[in-house]
């Protein structure tokens, strides 16, 4: 019986990029499987690449010349590199060498393949293989972590016996495990024409050049979040304070520090985003005075006293703004009485949903790997029982998504 299969990526122009390892023999069955399911696909070498898989065998199976050459005259004026990368819907960078890791994370521009990743607006998914020492090495698990924190997808590797004889992390996936993740990076999702903007992370509030007050969130609630939301297809702008984690995939992320800082930058992007979830643990107060140089202990001195003022509300000016206010979420950290606050500050800010987080209870809220979340809005409430801070975020977002479509 011949199998049927589906045309998922009709439509869809993916660059291949290929880098110059051995995975790279398995190009030829992976562009097969993407044209199989309606994609044009472009084929963009190495110079190295070239030593595994002939440039003929990619031209015969993509049905298009291969381009390997930032400074060939006759190939610019074909389709030039800036046009190649206009062009592309997804890049897919497979094998992705060390070297080829690296020399996109110095951004560098030295091939026509790393210019193009530099020089294209389309997602860049980096597919690792090389041998295990090497994907182990500091210098290679840095970059992945850089790229990471850029929003590059990384798909794999693969652990398993390698082409050296070695045995570890570092084989390519398979073909139709990367094809597979390609068609997910172009499923719609539930959420698709849905915009989101998400705060996250603790604000800092500077006393002097070297001193701060801040507060223990770690972010992990709020990327939750962002993840959930850009993988069902959403819209999502991630506004962040100081934290050590990497950007979701498909998320746009805005660094900020202080609680002024992500006011500043909420009221630039509220308007332009149709639900805002505040779940930054925004410092309430800041000190009243910045010192220019670090301060002094006195002689004679044992206490110091540092004026606080208030910081704005952020999540209180978004649910006042009178045109284009999104559907605004906020979050309730509370220690005692959770509902009874939790219920006062969703009336007080004027939210349409609010977040309780019973901070109290070991093993949930804050720096926690896990959490418990009970949702209130005018006419209802839903209890998220403890899980992981992904599937929270998950069954959020689909609760936000439902009130937020009933709401229009
Ligand atoms: O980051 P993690 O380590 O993962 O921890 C997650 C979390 C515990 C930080 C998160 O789940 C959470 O509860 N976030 C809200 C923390 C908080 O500041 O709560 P609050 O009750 O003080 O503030 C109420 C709401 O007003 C929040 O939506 C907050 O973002 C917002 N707010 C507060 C002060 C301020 N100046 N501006 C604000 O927008």
């Amino acid at each position: 019986m011949v199998q049927k299969i589906t045309q998922s990526l009709t439509g869809k122009r993916i660059v291949l990029g290929i880098g110059g390892g051995i995975a790279a023999y398995k190009c030829a069955d992976l562009t097969r499987r993407l044209i199989e399911r309606g994609a044009d696909v472009r084929v963009v070498m190495t110079h190295a690449a070239k030593e595994f898989i002939t440039p003929l065998t990619m031209q015969a199976v993509s049905g298009h010349p291969v381009a390997d050459s930032l400074l060939d005259p006759a190939a610019e004026a074909s389709m030039g590199h800036i046009e190649i990368a206009k062009w592309a819907d997804l890049v897919v960078l497979a094998p992705a060498t060390a070297d080829l890791m690296a020399r996109v994370t110095a951004g560098m521009g030295n091939d026509l393949l790393t210019t193009l990743c530099l020089a294209t607006d389309a997602t860049v998914a980096i597919a690792p293989a090389m041998n295990q020492q090497m994907y182990r090495a500091v210098a290679t698990q840095e970059n992945l972590v850089t790229l990471k924190r850029r929003g590059y997808p990384i798909w794999g590797p693969a652990s398993g016996e390698q082409a050296c004889g070695d045995v570890g992390p570092g084989r390519m996936l398979e073909p139709m495990q990367l094809v597979a993740l390609v068609e997910e990076h172009f499923s719609e999702g539930d959420l698709a024409g849905t915009s989101m903007l998400i705060t996250a992370g603790p604000t800092r509030e500077a006393i002097d050049p070297v001193r701060y007050l801040t507060n223990q969130s770690s972010g992990k609630m709020g990327y939750a979040i962002a993840q959930a939301a850009a993988k069902r297809g959403a819209k999502v702008t991630l506004i962040s304070g100081p934290v050590n984690l990497s950007t979701p995939a498909n998320v746009a992320r805005i660094d900020v520090e202080s609680a002024e800082d992500m006011h500043q930058a909420v009221q630039a992007h509220a308007a332009l985003h149709q639900i805002f979830i505040a779940c930054a643990a925004v410092a309430d107060f800041r000190p009243a005075h910045i010192a220019d140089q670090k301060m002094k202990k006195k002689d004679g001195h044992d206490e110091m006293t540092i004026s606080l003022v208030k910081n704005p509300d952020i999540v209180a000016s978004v649910a006042a703004m009178t045109a284009n206010r999104p559907f605004t979420v906020g979050f309730a950290a509370e220690t005692q009485d959770v509902e009874q606050y939790a219920r006062g500050k969703l009336a007080k800010k004027n939210l349409d949903l609010i977040c309780a987080n019973d901070v109290s209870c070991d093993g949930q809220g804050f720096n926690s790997d896990q959490n418990a979340l009970h949702l209130y809005w005018p006419a209802g409430d839903k209890p998220l029982p403890l899980a992981s801070k992904a599937d929270i975020g998950n069954q959020l977002v689909s609760e936000i998504a439902t009130l937020f479509n009933a709401s229009k």
